[in-house]
């Protein structure tokens, strides 16, 4: 998939180096998950291999590239998925976007443009709305929600057994 700036792919092992250097960064994880780092070589390969595992027709984890750049193309994650319920919760399986990137490549609007892509190609394949979950104090991953036209519902403890901002997008 190809923006005006970024070129979205599948991530493979040639992508580990980049893949450790940014989950190893506690700003990029400290509202993913359980907000631990991720130092080496072996869960950087396991979370390419989930990632790649995700791919779907309407679904997937793509590494973003920027386009006009040779070496260290690699700038982020954006996603396309199932949400996970919580315990408890059952229902009409939802699907989530969302967006990681390196900290070299916050402040340009690259989260924004990338998710922009997934929005349309959710909408191309009859997706009929979108959910975001961030955690309360992620301010910028919430200004992304935004920036995309999505709508603050609240916050919510129907997805990964915690409690998040709620954004929804209707396609
Ligand atoms: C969330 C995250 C992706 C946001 O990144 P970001 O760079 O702030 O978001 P965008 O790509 O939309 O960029 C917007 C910024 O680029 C600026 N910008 C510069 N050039 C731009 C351009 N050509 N187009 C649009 N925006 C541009 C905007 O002014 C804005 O800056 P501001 O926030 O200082 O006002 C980033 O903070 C991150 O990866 N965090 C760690 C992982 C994470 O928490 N992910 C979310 C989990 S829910």
């Amino acid at each position: 998939m190809l923006t005006s700036r970024l070129r979205l792919r599948a991530p493979d092992e040639g992508d580990i180096d980049f893949v450790v250097d940014m989950y190893s960064r506690y700003e990029v994880v400290r509202y993913i998950g359980r907000g631990e780092v991720q130092t080496t070589r072996e869960e950087a390969a396991e979370r390419i291999q989930r990632y790649r595992s995700q791919f779907g027709p309407s679904a997937g984890v793509w590494l973003i590239e920027e386009q006009n750049t040779d070496d260290d193309a690699a700038v982020g994650f954006a996603l396309l998925k199932p949400i996970p319920f919580s315990e408890g919760i059952e229902g009409e399986q939802d699907v989530e976007i969302g967006w990681h990137l390196h900290p070299r490549a916050w402040g340009k609007g690259y989260a924004s443009e990338a998710a922009q892509a997934l929005v349309d190609h959710a909408r191309a394949q009859g997706l009929k709305q979108l959910v975001a979950v961030t955690h309360a104090d992620n301010a910028a991953s919430q200004a992304v929600a935004a920036r995309l036209g999505m709508t603050h519902q609240d916050s919510t403890d129907r997805y990964y057994n915690t409690t998040c901002e709620l954004f929804t997008l209707d396609l």
